[in-house]
């Protein structure tokens, strides 16, 4: 494998609608001297990535400014400005610092019922402003029930990458997250989450052709945390996790953090 096919495993927190400034900052004072030994190292393994509500971005941006904590925004707008009232665009979050923007994921289409196709233009969008998407996709319950996880998490990635040239596809996240196991306390069994992954990447290399899922960094998520990331991790199908609730406390996050580097000590290509 070439140096280009190595994927940097990545840690992303998605605080919901959780945290006011103050609390922001709090946290960041909290979660750094816990991480300190993974931040000094030159070349950061895993990748963290925090994604708090809009407001407390600039005061995450600037208490992380000096760390290898990246920022990310849970949601965007697909135009670049204009008379979209109370959406925020690509353009707004590349400005603030964001690296990463969270894509599709259920809670937005479940709860606030945004499509597959207008998952795909914020995916394009992400990726014209110069953020990495990440894609979630997912089954629910009754959908895994009768057997059609694999299709239904197939095709909302074909959908979510149906903008996407094959050129950018490195820089987009998918992260697959059973909406049964978000914020429930019932995760996937890895074997489950692994299968799923590896039908994704499979997807990927379908749409592209050859094999393009090999540079596509693929997550789980769903009530992931300290005591059963491990198991996720130690498969080599998952990459990293998109984590909510056990996001939000520092001591915990942290904990996260060096369970992956434990798990994934590796620093060169696979
Ligand atoms: P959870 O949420 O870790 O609280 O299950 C995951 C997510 O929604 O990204």
């Amino acid at each position: 494998m070439g140096e280009s096919q190595l994927r940097v495993p990545l840690l992303a927190a998605n605080w919901k609608m959780n945290k006011t400034v103050g609390e922001t900052l709090s946290f960041a004072g909290a979660f750094i001297p816990e991480v300190q030994s993974l931040l000094d190292s030159q070349d950061p393994w895993p990748e963290i990535l925090i994604c708090p509500p809009f407001t407390s971005i600039p005061a995450l941006s600037s208490a992380l400014a000096s760390y290898p904590v990246a920022i990310g925004a849970q949601d965007v707008y697909w135009q670049e400005k204009g008379a979209f009232t109370g959406e925020i665009s690509p353009l707004m979050l590349k400005d603030l610092g964001c690296r990463y923007v969270i894509v599709g994921h259920s809670e937005r289409r479940h709860v606030i019922g945004e499509t597959g196709e207008l998952v795909a233009k914020k995916v394009r969008a992400a990726l014209d402003a110069g953020l990495k998407p990440v894609l979630c996709v997912g089954e629910t319950l009754v959908q895994r029930e009768q057997g059609d996880a694999l299709k239904v998490n197939a095709d909302m990635t074909r959908e979510g990458l149906s903008l996407v040239k094959r050129e950018e596809s490195s820089h987009v996240v998918i992260a697959y997250e059973p909406v049964w196991a978000i914020g429930t306390g019932k995760e996937a069994r890895p074997d489950d989450a692994a299968e799923v992954i590896s039908h994704i990447r499979e997807t990927v290399d379908s749409v592209y052709g050859g094999n393009a899922s090999e540079d596509v960094r693929v997550l789980y998520g769903g009530s992931v945390k300290s005591g059963n990331i491990r198991s996720f991790m130690t498969r080599e199908e998952i990459d990293g996790a998109l984590v909510g609730g056990a996001s939000l406390d520092p001591v915990e996050f942290a904990r996260l953090a060096l369970t992956v580097l434990r798990a994934r000590p590796d620093r060169r290509a696979r």
